[in-house]
């Protein structure tokens, strides 16, 4: 993929549905009795993933574009596949699935692709197993492929030593086939879309501080799920609409959830002109975002901040290496188990286009300002990557390549057309 250099961005957008809430909504919908509508699903593929693995757990998933229908069998109708389950790509898929297979009367294996074989599972193993569960990592190395014989639980108060939702919700997932409340509880609070959708569907979770609980063996009813747009797609345009002269883009329904709101905030603290509009809260709050040029300045993130902004990290990157001053980035060592390590492969990248940056153990400096050029940039196949760099592509003088483009389609299948529809205007 070519990106050149945009002389303005207008027009408004509405970004795909959001990409946690949508692995969810189909999850809950087939524990749930009856069935569940779902619109504005994401279709991109690692929601897909999730589909597929319950559809061959015998739930029966109907797609027509972004309406979902999830036809539910109750908290305990899953049954057992003929066939390894294929997680692709999707660290959530995996990480969540675990939980309820963990607590099922049968045994799965799950498996995915190169970058998912790569990425820790020893961090749901540990508390899976305090709670009497039966998992494996095949290949001894703490990683999938996995084969999950499912047992009957044993609530605990599980003390997370990471700020992650995955571990969050799967060992809440697990809870639900436990036998009494289980908790969790994080050094920092991390996303909180599985507690929010499932009190919706029925289920008692409590959220105190940075503890989640939940109460065993919830009836889960059916229910309509909206998705919000999700501002980790939303991030590239409004990175795009305050970097490039004379722009103004109208991001509609985008999920501005307190725990994943960090990028705005980070924004407000360099400049950016950012408005938000007709906000609702009907459990997941949701705004319009009105974006315009703005001139960016460095600042320091981290702390508190970085799980309600993890995934924005490299789009923080591009924007810092464009805005005047230095910004230090700490506190986000996850970066490097993320689909790719995203410590490195943004460090790299920005370097191929000039940019002064250096990686740290926990994060980045960038000396902001330099004139940055086109260049070549691999994105490791990582989704949030090739985005990134395609709205630097978007800003700087000359041609930006990007080598294995197409993977946007984990989270973004439309990017580009949507990338394009702006500048046409
Ligand atoms: C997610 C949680 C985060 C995030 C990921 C989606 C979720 O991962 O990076 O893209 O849907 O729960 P961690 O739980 O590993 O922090």
């Amino acid at each position: 993929m070519e990106i050149k250099k945009q002389k303005k961005l207008r027009g408004r957008l509405t970004v795909p549905g959001d990409k946690s809430i949508s692995h969810r909504a189909v999850m809950f919908g087939s524990l749930a009795k009856g069935t569940t509508r779902i619109s504005h699903f994401l279709t991109g593929a690692d929601c897909l993933s999730t589909i597929s693995c319950f559809r061959k757990m015998g739930i029966a998933i109907e797609q027509n574009g972004s309406e979902i229908l999830v036809h539910g069998r109750g908290l305990h109708g899953l049954s057992a596949p003929d066939e390894m389950l294929d997680v692709g790509n999707s660290g959530t898929t995996t990480r969540l699935i675990s939980g309820i297979l963990a607590g099922q009367s049968f045994t799965t294996e799950l498996n995915g692709d190169a970058s998912i074989q790569t990425r820790p599972m020893k961090r749901i193993i540990t508390p899976l197993e305090t709670m009497g569960a039966d998992i494996v990592s095949l290949r001894g190395n703490g990683c999938a492929p996995l084969r999950i014989c499912g047992k009957p639980l044993h609530a605990v108060h599980y003390n997370s030593p990471v700020a992650s939702a995955q571990v969050k919700s799967c060992v809440l997932l697990a809870g639900m086939y436990a036998d009494g409340i289980t908790s969790v509880t994080e050094p920092v609070l991390s996303r909180n879309h599985t507690e929010i959708m499932l009190n919706y569907f029925g289920a008692k979770v409590d959220s105190k501080g940075t503890t989640a609980s939940i109460c065993p063996n919830p009836v889960l009813e059916a229910r309509e799920v909206n998705v919000p747009g999700d501002i980790s797609s939303a991030a590239y345009f409004i990175a795009a609409g305050l970097l490039t002269p004379d722009s103004e883009i109208l991001l509609e329904n985008v999920g501005v959830n307190p725990t994943r709101d960090g990028f705005l905030r980070v924004l407000k603290d360099m400049g950016a002109d950012i408005t938000l509009l007709n906000y609702k809260d009907d459990g997941e709050p949701t705004a319009d975002l009105l974006v315009r040029t703005s001139s960016l300045h460095g600042v320091s993130v981290g702390g508190e901040i970085i799980p309600a902004l993890i995934d924005e990290i490299p789009m923080i990157a591009v924007l810092a290496a464009f805005a005047e001053g230095t910004t230090v980035i700490r506190d986000a060592q996850e970066l490097k188990v993320k689909e790719s390590d995203r410590i490195s492969v943004m460090v790299e990248n920005l370097q191929r286009m000039g940019a002064d940056i250096e990686g740290t153990d926990d994060g980045m400096v960038i000396h902001g300002g330099v004139p940055l050029h086109g260049a070549v940039i691999d994105s490791h196949l990582d989704h949030r990557v090739a985005m990134s760099f395609a709205i630097a592509g978007t800003v700087c003088p000359g041609t930006l390549d990007i080598i294995g483009a197409e993977c946007v389609n984990i989270s973004y299948p439309e990017f580009y057309r949507d990338l394009y529809s702006l500048s046409a205007k």
